[in-house]
């Protein structure tokens, strides 16, 4: 990277402090300006934008800065930014008129059975499904970004890959959150040799800001999967070293497994909210679903009149997310393996059923609430970042290793942590997973299933133009964090740094409590509370990655939640 654009960053960050995302123009520099006509990157990680962005600048395309960012992102933050983990991407191209959407979620090993996280008196253990080697999926991030390279691309993996083995063999200077994270996490990630490492220094100290963190063993990971394609990670030395670390530790992932892991391009769930066309995740994952039937329900009100984070908007919000996310324990689970009634869910006729059901003065208190009917079948630490380049391609890519570090398990050798996906299965009917979700049937554990997510990477598009392009972490809240960045969009006319940064508010049936972000004032909490609702303010909820296009101009929107975010364009 150019010196005067890293020095023009880190005075960026200076600048802005916890709000690293916006424009500096200083004398003499040049600007990274987060308005742009010619392309423009918003991720959680300013290395990451920065990486992606040289590529846009060198000529590339969205999907090519898209997966440049996502391998940055595996090196720059490990926490979450992952190639030992999966996700889904939405590609959406003007020119062809289209949205595609690539599922690269884990699956489970061909070993994995409905009861493998029960104990002899059948009680979930949690710890199995979350810190061990059982833990994790089949990985399916690096197959999913090479196909996205392949189908949709113009680069090279080599090439997409190259800043990102840099940022690991170079290394990179250490910040707040990245040092803070580490020590927080101290516990889980110290267990386990192989990670202990790589994260803290050889005395077991920790990386303080300021610190060069290199990173030997994944730079040799990343520059075998550059030389030799996907088939290193799926069939090579990559895989061998996974299968060794899982054998050594009673997991279950074998070489078959990971020689029969294949990304899938599906349909994306397609809904209308006050004329504008939603393209969202399908299953495996629930996002795209119930970010739009909780947008239908809602289309019945006058939202914008009733005003944004008003106490009336917000019940409404409440008790429409309460219904979505009781459907979703329900219906939702691999379409691979379940039928899901999608196009009922997703319904506007379902969803002036279920607004039938709502008292606009009175909230409904979630254990009189089930699962609605839909019209039946014709015949769910993560991070997302939002590309698009001036030939009308956008990406929306929210990837994950499920919790942040994800099992904490680094593979020995290979120098990239596991996920912990399979938590998100559920581990017995009415038991939640880590987010509080509860789950039945449909998603319960089977061999070569997809785990149910709740990563919503959205498009949403105006007369065939692409309009916004979000998405976010968040485990459970994914869904609502997604919603409401499009409705201060749309209803409420915010721009898209107030739309990202406004607080945020969250129902998810169970527990019946509306979570809300530090923000809402004391009165609004009252009157939500005199409606029959319970409120709770917790800590901030995702950190979602925007762009908006408005008249041919892009607008970056990166979330001040995280500290490192950075929206860019050339
Ligand atoms: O797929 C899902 O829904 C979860 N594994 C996502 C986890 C997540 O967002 C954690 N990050 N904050």
């Amino acid at each position: 990277m150019k010196t005067h654009l890293k020095f023009s960053v880190f005075l960026i960050i200076l600048l802005c402090g916890q709000m690293a995302h916006s424009a500096a123009i200083i004398e003499g520099q040049r600007m990274v300006p987060a308005q742009s006509k010619d392309g423009m990157v918003v991720t959680s990680h300013f290395l990451a934008t920065e990486s992606a962005l040289e590529v846009l600048e060198k000529g590339g395309n969205a999907i090519d800065a898209a997966v440049t960012a996502a391998f940055s992102l595996a090196v720059t933050q490990p926490r979450s930014g992952n190639i030992g983990g999966g996700g889904f991407m939405l590609i959406s191209s003007e020119q062809k008129d289209e949205v595609a959407a690539i599922d690269y979620r884990e699956k489970a090993p061909a070993a994995a059975s409905r009861d493998m996280f029960l104990d002899e008196q059948g009680n979930a253990v949690s710890d199995r499904s979350r810190y061990s080697h059982l833990a994790s999926g089949v990985p399916g991030t690096v197959a999913g970004l090479a196909l996205a390279l392949e189908k949709f691309g113009t680069i090279s993996l080599k090439e997409a890959m190259a800043p990102a083995i840099k940022l690991a063999e170079k290394g990179f200077i250490v910040t707040p959150r990245f040092s803070n994270g580490l020590k927080k996490k101290e516990k889980m990630l110290k267990k386990w040799d192989s990670s202990k490492k790589i994260f803290y220094k050889p005395d077991g100290s920790y990386y303080e800001p300021g610190d060069l963190f290199v990173q030997p063993e994944l730079a040799e990971t990343l520059k075998r999967i550059s030389k030799n394609g996907i088939k290193e990670f799926y069939q090579g030395k990559t895989a061998e070293l996974l299968v060794a670390e899982m054998k050594k530790h009673g997991g279950l992932i074998t070489m078959e497994d990971m020689k029969n892991y294949q990304p899938v391009i599906r349909e994306p769930v397609h809904g209308n909210y006050r004329g504008y066309d939603i393209y969202s995740m399908s299953p495996p994952s629930s996002g795209g679903t119930h970010v739009v039937q909780i947008l239908n329900i809602l289309e019945g009100y006058p939202v914008s009149e009733y005003g944004h984070n008003s106490a009336k908007t917000i019940h409404l919000m409440a008790e429409a997310m309460k219904r979505a996310y009781a459907d979703r324990s329900h219906y939702l689970g691999d379409s691979d393996f379940v039928k899901i009634p999608l196009k009922g869910i997703t319904s506007k006729k379902y969803a002036a059923a279920l607004r039938q059901q709502i008292d606009p003065e009175k909230a409904k208190p979630s254990k009189d609430i089930v699962p609605g009917k839909p019209q039946p079948y014709e015949s769910n630490e993560t991070t997302h970042f939002s590309v698009v380049d001036k030939w009308g391609n956008a990406v929306s890519n929210t990837y994950t290793i499920n919790f942040s570090y994800g099992s904490g398990i680094v593979v020995e050798g290979a120098g990239f942590l596991l996920n912990n996906e399979m938590d998100d299965f559920s581990a017995k009917p009415g038991v939640p997973n880590a987010y509080g979700l509860l789950g039945g049937e449909a998603n319960k554990i089977e061999p070569d299933k997809r785990m149910l997510s709740s990563m919503s990477p959205t498009i949403v598009k105006k007369d065939g133009k692409n309009f916004l392009v979000t998405g976010s972490p968040g485990g459970s809240r994914i869904i609502t964090t997604t919603l409401q960045v499009i409705m201060n969009v749309i209803d409420h006319g915010l721009n898209i740094k107030s739309a990202v940064s406004a607080p945020r508010v969250h129902h998810q049936w169970l527990p019946d409590e509306i979570r809300i972000e530090e923000g809402i004032s004391p009165d609004t909490i009252n009157m939500l509370e005199e409606m029959g609702h319970t409120v709770k303010q917790k800590s901030s909820m995702g950190a979602i990655q925007s762009i908006m296009i408005k008249d041919g101009i892009m607008y970056g929107g990166a979330d001040p939640r995280r500290s490192t975010s950075l929206a860019a364009g050339l």
